[in-house]
């Protein structure tokens, strides 16, 4: 097995202010492994961008803090970084794509620049060495003739392309890992294809790991080698690609492969689950998903269940999993 190079424990996010703290992030764990990609997957308002933002200390709001937990990056907890330490991690060991690169990218600064730039920020290089390094990550994300490319601005990319612009950046200092939260969803379904097949080009000429945040369970069969199911700011399932979505455990998990559309039938009825996703500041007690569960009984209303292993590499936050029983075994 390939050496770990994350490693998340117990990753906990509250809101702080006024009133009780309501929990956004209860305890999130997972490993991510040397060149995998990880799929970060559940419904609007799970928690998925929470986990990646408070990874790289980026909360999207002052009244949320990090409450506990670890991420240990090779070695050193990120988590306990101050913010000088932790900017060299960001853009630097870590990279990040977002959904919207137009957002991300300063509209008065050539592309180029912006690479050269990150490069400069994190690495101590000349102006020339940057410029040349920049211009053959763009080579590499699949800009063409990035030499002319490098002195274009973000309004003369298309859309796909400055995705491209996006990972290149991201790229920039040769990251150990990439954060990538919805990065297709903006994009048509061509351009979606092709930004998917860049990022596994680059796992495996670079070796990179991937945390792919993304609703989509056709993205996650396509790319990712494992999955974590989010549910109400917890990880609710956890495995391979193959055993969470075709074997899945988790009522929920069943779930939202229920809900895919069947490929070829486009005509089809999107169906959808049951019931509304649970919100901050009312949060059911026991299990998060118990109001809208099938199998939900008395326990599962009073009793939050905790992930546990349902096969080895497999594991499932669930009293009455679909499947044979849990037999108690260490997460
Ligand atoms: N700035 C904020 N302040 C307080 N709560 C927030 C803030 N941003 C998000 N939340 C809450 O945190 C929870 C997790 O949100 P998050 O953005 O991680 O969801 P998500 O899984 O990424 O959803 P989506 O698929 O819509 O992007 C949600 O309940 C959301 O309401
Ligand atoms: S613990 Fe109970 S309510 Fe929660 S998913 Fe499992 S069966 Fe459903
Ligand atoms: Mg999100």
């Amino acid at each position: 097995m390939s050496e770990t190079v994350l490693s998340v424990r117990d990753l906990s996010v509250v809101t702080s202010g006024d009133g009780s703290p309501e929990t956004i992030l209860d305890r999130v764990a997972f490993d991510l492994r040397r060149g995998e990609i990880l799929g970060l997957v559940g419904e609007s308002g799970s928690g998925k961008s929470m986990t990646a933002r408070a990874l790289i200390q980026l909360l999207p709001g002052s009244r949320l803090a990090i409450s506990g937990g670890s991420a240990l990056l090779k070695g050193e907890d990120i988590l306990s970084l101050d913010e000088r330490a932790m900017g060299a991690v960001r853009g630097g060991s870590i990279g990040m794509i977002f959904q919207n690169p137009s957002s991300h990218l300063d509209p008065v600064m050539s592309i180029g620049k912006q690479i050269a730039e990150s490069i400069r920020f994190h690495k101590a290089v000349t102006g020339r060495t940057a410029r040349d390094h920049a211009v053959e990550i763009l080579r590499q994300v699949g800009i063409p003739d990035p030499e002319r490319r490098y002195d274009a601005y973000p309004h003369e990319f298309s859309g796909g392309m400055r995705q491209r612009a996006m990972i290149a950046i991201a790229l920039a200092c040769d990251p150990d890992i990439l954060i990538a939260d919805e990065p297709t969803t903006a994009l048509d379904v061509t351009v979606q294809a092709q930004i998917l097949k860049l990022l596994t080009d680059l796992r495996d000429a670079r070796g990179v790991s991937i945390i792919f945040i993304t609703h989509d369970l056709g993205i996650v069969s396509q790319i990712c080698d494992r999955v974590a199911v989010m549910y109400g700011g917890r990880i609710v399932e956890l495995g391979g690609k193959r055993e969470v979505i075709g074997n899945g455990r988790h009522p929920y998990t069943a779930g939202l492969v229920a809900c895919q559309p069947a490929e070829g039938q486009p005509g089809e009825r999107v169906r959808t689950i049951a019931g509304q996703p649970p919100r901050v500041g009312h949060m059911p007690p026991g299990c998060r998903f118990h109001p809208r569960c099938p199998r939900a009984d008395g326990t599962c209303s009073a009793v939050g269940p905790e992930l546990v292993s349902a096969e080895p590499g497999h594991s499932v936050a669930c009293h009455h999993p679909i499947g044979p029983e849990l037999v108690e075994a260490a997460p």
